[in-house]
């Protein structure tokens, strides 16, 4: 029997406060009509006062340690995929661990932006099937509405804030993690970007001035490689593991745009019933998306024991991935 990861616990968490299209049309030059006809997205969750990322990967933490029922100093490894952490140093994986009060832990943060979750869960599997940990907690976790231009129409009604989370454990037998599959083209960075702030524009009244510690995104650009690479990237991923896509009880796609995931579900000929959808309520939440919608579909009962599950990111870098699980 090969040694697997498997997800023993999900949880997932978003802020109170609700952001609405409405609310947005008193900001900037929109409307609901526009936004949800582009998008999908009807609100989005934001962060009030001191609320940061580490406080989010808290409670979606709690939700799937209860899950799993383990505790937190049974946590060998601590996993927070993030571009909107609460400082740039220490990792917010490392506040996190106080937090929770998991002292026997390792903590780090892993960047790949919206496919950021999908590069963790990859990494988590191969340290656990490499026999390195037994035991790893990794949360995908994001504050967009800090870093998002509320002047600029075209990024900042698409994102929103959130945290979801699994715990991931040594099992022996055909259920788990079967594969993961990580892909970037460093070519195309500036299609989606947040240039201030680093070590090439460090902050700056310049860096302020010109609005460069906000995300810019060419959308239109984005969409049409988006809907192409995912297309390929699913029907890929089943072929490696011999598996048809009417076999699949549950596709788990990242969040950015409803026609894309549409356009997925149509390519593997899924009905949008056995799709994972929650940017009507939530928006863009980058690696928060997948976590979040999955611990959604494991507590509605909608994935079982043995189903098939394929979970899919597109985003930054650019950067895409996917994993197929047999739940
Ligand atoms: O999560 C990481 C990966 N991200 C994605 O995959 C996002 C991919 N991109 C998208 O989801 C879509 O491209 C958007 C939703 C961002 C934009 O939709 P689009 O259909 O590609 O619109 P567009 O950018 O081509 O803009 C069409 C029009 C423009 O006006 P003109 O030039 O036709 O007069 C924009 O100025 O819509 C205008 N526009 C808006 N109008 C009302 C842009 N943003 C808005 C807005 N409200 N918020």
């Amino acid at each position: 029997m090969p040694l697997r990861s498997k997800i023993t616990g999900t949880g997932s968490y978003v802020p109170g406060t609700v952001l609405t299209n409405f609310d947005l049309e008193k900001k900037v030059d929109t409307s609901d009509e526009w936004i949800t006809e582009r998008t999908g997205i009807k609100e989005r969750r934001i962060v009030k006062g001191t609320e940061a990322t580490s406080d989010l990967c808290l409670e979606a933490a709690k939700n799937a340690l209860q899950a799993a029922d383990i505790k937190p100093s049974e946590i060998d490894l601590i996993i927070v995929t993030t571009m909107s952490g609460d400082m740039p140093m220490p990792s917010t994986a490392s506040l996190l661990q106080k937090k929770l009060g998991a002292k026997n832990a390792a903590a780090f943060d892993l960047n790949a932006a919206c496919s950021g979750f999908l590069y963790g869960l990859s990494v988590a599997d191969n340290f656990i099937k490499g026999g390195t940990f037994k035991k790893v907690l990794l949360v995908g976790a994001e504050v967009m509405s800090r870093f998002l231009d509320w002047k600029d129409r075209s990024t900042c009604v698409l994102f929103g804030d959130g945290a979801g989370a699994v715990v991931l454990e040594a099992a022996k037998g055909k259920r788990g993690i079967l594969s993961t599959h990580l892909y970037s083209d460093g070519s195309q960075w500036d299609f989606i970007c947040l240039p201030g702030g680093g070590s090439l524009n460090p902050p700056s009244s310049k860096t302020i001035k010109e609005r460069m510690h906000f995300v810019k995104m060419k959308g239109n650009e984005t969409f049409k490689v988006a809907v192409r690479t995912l297309e390929k990237l699913v029907i890929d991923t089943l072929k490696q593991n011999r598996v048809k896509s009417s076999e699949l009880a549950m596709l788990v796609p990242h969040q950015a745009n409803l026609r894309i995931i549409k356009a997925t579900a149509e390519r593997l000929g899924l009905p949008m019933s056995r799709v994972a959808v929650n940017l009507d309520r939530y928006g863009n939440t980058s690696s928060a998306s997948i976590p979040i919608a999955l611990d959604e579909v494991v507590r509605e009962g909608r994935v079982k024991k043995d189903d098939y599950v394929l979970l899919e990111a597109f985003g930054a870098g650019l950067t895409w991935a996917s994993a197929l699980i047999r739940w």
